[in-house]
């Protein structure tokens, strides 16, 4: 069977990552006709729009896009156009496993394994916010919170974790202090887990919970979360794991997915042959897992794994001292393919 995605190379390194990927899925016998597609700082140079209306149509045709990080100027310039395509596909999970690796540094010395799932499209980011004075000292952002958009997520990680045979779902949210944003999130959550007995469920507020991950994060196996809570205890659980170089993410709606590392465009390596391709490469493991490609992402995740704990062909952020380049790492991990 082959397919036809779309591919955007994005900013940074995003094409030297993403050119990774195209290599290792191809060596791993899944056929993609790659439809190349702009966003981001590159595309809004060139086009003075970082989110064309053909890369739109390009996912919206071909459903399943692989994406290089995209730099988003701060503060001045175009808004997030991350937060765009969720918006425009409706993309309401982002899905973030956090596992441990042999051969990254962590504080930790057992193996973690977290799945989180943050809903990806309401509260928070809603883009809605303004000034409230003429003389701009003071600002409103708009959360909104609805129902059916937890409703949605709450049900995501439980199907999820029914399907993956995980043990425990644990919701979080600020329902003591947010009561009505947070109660209903709360509220959906426990109905939901009561559908669910064969799952052990709890919930925690954030703050206790970023101590609780931090402390025990062994306690945790699936978690699901508001938007905001979401993007800060993602990349906290991707710090028990040893950084972002192995984090990939996956932004899922009813009918299109959307798969990423978790890490920027990285400017300060861009062009160097530097970066470290595992991040998208994982994420190519998650929408191989999704496209039910099961082989190939099995062996795909098993030769990144045994390259970085092997420790020998890793670039710079897994090896100071002894390190290759983005394109050797990415053949080291197709030779591990061919043997396997
Ligand atoms: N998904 C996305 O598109 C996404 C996510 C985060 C940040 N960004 C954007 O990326 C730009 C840069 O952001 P930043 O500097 O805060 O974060 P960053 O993740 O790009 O970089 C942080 C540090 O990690 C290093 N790094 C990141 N990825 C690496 C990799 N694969 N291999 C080796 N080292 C790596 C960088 O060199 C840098 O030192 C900003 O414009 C930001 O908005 C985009």
């Amino acid at each position: 069977m082959s397919y036809k995605f779309t591919l955007i190379p994005g900013d940074g390194i995003g094409p030297e990552i993403t050119k990774s990927a195209v290599r290792v899925i191809e060596q791993a016998g899944v056929k993609i006709d790659w439809e190349i597609a702009e966003a981001g700082l590159s595309a809004f140079n060139k086009y003075k729009d970082p989110l064309p209306q053909e890369t739109i149509d390009s996912i919206e045709r071909n459903k399943y896009a692989l994406k290089g990080p995209l730099t988003t100027p701060i503060g001045v310039s175009f808004r997030s156009v991350n937060v765009a395509l969720r918006k425009e596909f409706d993309l309401y999970v982002n899905k973030r496993p956090a596992k441990t690796y042999q051969g990254i540094r962590t504080l930790y010395f057992d193996h973690i394994d977290i799945m989180m799932f943050r809903e990806n499209t309401e509260e928070f980011y809603s883009g809605i916010e303004h000034y409230i004075d003429s003389s701009r000292s003071a600002a409103e952002t708009i959360g909104i919170v609805t129902k059916r958009g937890c409703e949605r997520i709450v049900r995501y990680a439980f199907e999820y974790s029914r399907k993956n045979k995980r043990k425990k779902v644990t919701a979080v949210h600020k329902a003591n202090i947010m009561k009505y944003t947070g109660g209903i999130f709360l509220k959906v959550a426990q109905e939901i887990a009561a559908e669910y007995p064969e799952i052990e469920f709890n919930d925690r507020i954030v703050d206790n919970m970023a101590m609780q991950m931090v402390m025990n994060p062994y306690q945790f196996d699936v978690i699901v979360t508001t938007n905001l809570f979401g993007d800060i205890l993602s990349d906290l659980a991707s710090g028990l794991v040893g950084g972002l170089g192995m984090a990939p993410g996956a932004n899922i709606g009813s009918d299109v997915g959307i798969y990423e590392a978790v890490h920027g465009s990285a400017p300060d390596i861009a062009g160097k042959n530097l970066a470290n391709p595992s991040a998208i490469l994982l994420a190519s493991v998650m929408m191989l897992a999704d496209i039910g490609e099961l082989d190939a992402s099995n062996r795909i995740e098993k030769a990144v794994a045994a390259v970085v704990a092997e420790g020998k062909k890793v670039t710079k952020d897994i090896n100071p001292v002894n390190f290759v380049s983005t394109d050797e790492m990415t053949e080291a991990i197709m030779k591990k393919l061919d043997s396997k």
